[in-house]
């Protein structure tokens, strides 16, 4: 049984869970673009907007809020590997002039105080050591009467343990919230007018809005990133028992739906 953050390393494929995903050149929140929207309009992003995405993943947001809202976006997140997937997709899609990349800690941010009109971040804060550290770091870089929004998994009903095993191993060990314990990270950092909106997932539902946040060129990135995981799981036992230990019961996979949801969140500096 491997511990919580190990990987494994095998021809130049990382399989821990962001191993994964930044392998897949495909990253994702609750919700897809539906919820992201719904963050920009809580956050009052325009087109005059300087926006500083946190955690941008493969920079699917970042696109879609320059191209969307017309506004400049500053993306960053920890791993070199997705910025460089954020920085391809920017090119891809002719936005940089808009839209800049760079690898930054959620908790140490690389700008002066008061520089963005609106920070937001997309499940990202579950992945981050000291949540209200990160807070205070985008409190920081907000411009007074700017705005702080987010979205993040949520348990809206106690977990069984189980599934909490189950997350913690095949999720990156995340540290999701209650609802009210997310709001209480904007209200303890002096944010007012804090607005949130709870909700439920479904399986269906939430498939539906990953394949709709995917473009050709991610069709062709899970293409090639399928073709070379079932190659490796045939082919190396090692890939085969860690894939085994990812699979989640039936049980597991019911309760996951029935105890997480999603919190969409936001408050004014
Ligand atoms: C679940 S992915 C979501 C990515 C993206 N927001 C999206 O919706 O597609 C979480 C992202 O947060 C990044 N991340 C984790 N810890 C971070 C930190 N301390 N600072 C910045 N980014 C972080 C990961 O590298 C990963 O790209």
């Amino acid at each position: 049984m491997q511990t919580q953050h190990a990987k494994i390393m095998n021809s130049n494929v990382d399989l821990s869970y962001f191993g994964m995903q930044s392998s897949w050149g495909v990253t994702k929140h609750p919700g897809g673009k539906r919820a992201t929207d719904e963050l920009a309009l809580m956050c009052c992003i325009r087109p005059e907007s300087y926006v500083l995405v946190v955690g941008c993943g493969v920079g699917a947001t970042p696109c879609f809020l320059a191209r969307k809202y017309g506004c400049r976006v500053m993306a960053v997140d920890i791993s070199p590997e997705m910025v460089e997937w954020a920085s391809k997709r920017v090119g891809g899609n002719k936005l940089q002039k808009r839209v800049e990349c760079r690898v930054a800690d959620a908790q140490a941010l690389p700008f002066g105080d008061e520089t963005f009109d609106a920070v937001i971040s997309e499940s990202v804060n579950a992945f981050v050591p000291n949540q209200p550290k990160a807070i205070h770091e985008y409190v920081r870089v907000t411009r007074p009467g700017g705005y702080v929004g987010f979205n993040e998994c949520a348990w809206v009903e106690t977990p069984p343990q189980e599934l909490l095993d189950f997350v913690r191993t095949a999720m990156n060990a995340p540290t999701f919230l209650t609802p009210a314990g997310w709001r209480n990270l904007l209200t303890s950092a002096q944010l007012a007018d804090v607005r949130m909106q709870t909700y439920r997932m479904t399986m269906l539902r939430q498939w539906l809005d990953e394949i709709a946040e995917l473009d050709r060129h991610d069709w062709l990135e899970r293409t090639r990133a399928l073709w070379r995981l079932t190659v490796m799981t045939i082919t190396e036992p090692q890939v085969r028992q860690h894939i085994k230990t990812m699979v989640p019961s039936r049980m597991v996979i019911k309760n996951l739906f029935k105890c997480l949801g999603y919190v969409i969140c936001a408050g004014k500096k």
